[in-house]
């Protein structure tokens, strides 16, 4: 029995223990506990030198007609690579069938920004009521003082300036400290922005057509380098991979130009190509920091049968050429890949 025990506790040890240096796209991607990351449709935020990646915790064994949404999970690290489990930061609420955040709502696509003016960290995620799924459109808000939680509920809005709501959406923090949200419009899809107010909680005015971004537009993951606003995302088909779309402008309330798909090359993991975007859809972009010029993308490769099994794919975004391009690689390390 203590045999049985000692290598099991071993095998545990030795999995842990395993440093990375490499970013394996579409791969299993194991936290340094040797559990498979389960943040999915996430972002990352960077605070006093490490990085916390947030993202939907799927429940094991649901799929996602049964509710796999059991709230936000957080993994930090100072690499990148290496993500230490900080736990469900955000979790639905089990007991209570009327709260918002009851089991059985959508809880999808978190971000997380932090307001400097009431030094607090801001979740973001798209809420869907319990019973009402997705025809109820809000992003929920939630709180909390620190980058690992917990967050608390806060609120919820309709954004998108319908009493529809909005979908898929991207909060972006501009140079001056104002948050914009932006976000596919229900019912029409149409992609728009709104300013947010200074607490961070609520758009303030009105919000406006994005000109020029193509009809149907989700996934928003948004940029800015040297001056110029950078939009990679997707086409609109639920759950399946589409090609991905890339749009600029030099105002972020002016008009958009659209580049076509930027990626390049072919996942042999899944055996897909750019016109499915690797398998993937895009939740956002890394600023990579200490290092000049460098970020990577993010993708999910959702598997809405059993969502716990999603992947992930992170690329490095090549400006070398002055627009985004994202080449596959098989593997790759963050000191070695990056082109600038
Ligand atoms: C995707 C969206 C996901 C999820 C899915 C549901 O387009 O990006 O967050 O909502 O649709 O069909």
């Amino acid at each position: 029995m203590i045999c049985i025990l000692l290598v099991i506790f071993g095998n545990q040890f030795l999995k842990a223990q395993k440093i990375k240096t490499e970013i394996r796209p579409a791969k299993v991607w194991l936290d340094s506990n040797g559990n498979s990351i389960n943040a999915h449709g996430g972002g990352v935020l960077f605070n006093k030198g490490v990085y916390y990646w947030y993202g939907e915790h799927k429940l094991e064994g649901k799929s996602e007609a049964q509710f796999a949404d059991g709230g936000i999970h957080c993994y930090s690290s100072t690499d990148l690579v290496n993500w230490k489990n900080e736990g469900i930061v955000l979790t639905v609420n089990y007991k209570d069938e009327k709260s918002d955040l009851a089991y059985g709502c959508i809880l999808e696509r978190p971000k997380v920004v932090y307001n400097s003016k009431n030094k607090e960290f801001v979740a973001y995620f798209k809420l869907y009521l319990k019973g009402v799924g997705y025809d109820s459109n809000y992003v929920g808000v939630a709180v909390s003082d620190k980058p690992n939680g917990p967050f608390t509920y806060h609120h919820k809005f309709r954004g998108g300036g319908t009493n529809k709501g909005s979908g898929d959406f991207s909060m972006f923090k501009d140079d001056d400290g104002i948050l914009y949200h932006l976000a596919v419009r229900k019912p029409d899809k149409a992609f728009v922005i709104g300013k947010m107010d200074p607490d961070y909680y609520f758009p303030e005015g009105d919000y406006q057509v994005c000109k020029g971004v193509k009809v149907h537009s989700e996934a928003p993951a948004i940029i800015k380098r040297n001056g110029i606003y950078h939009m990679l995302g997707s086409g609109s088909k639920g759950w399946k991979p589409n090609p991905a779309r890339y749009h600029t402008t030099e105002s972020i309330l002016g008009t958009w130009t659209f580049h076509g798909n930027p990626c390049k090359g072919y996942n042999p993991v899944d055996n897909l190509g750019i016109e499915k975007t690797f398998g993937g859809q895009a939740s956002y972009i890394i600023l990579v920091q200490g290092k000049k010029d460098t970020y990577i993308a993010m993708f999910d490769i959702w598997k809405p049968k059993n969502p716990i099994t999603g992947r992930y794919i992170w690329l490095p975004i090549d400006f070398s050429e002055g627009e985004m391009s994202i080449s596959w690689q098989d593997s790759w390390q963050l000191s070695t890949s990056i082109k600038k």
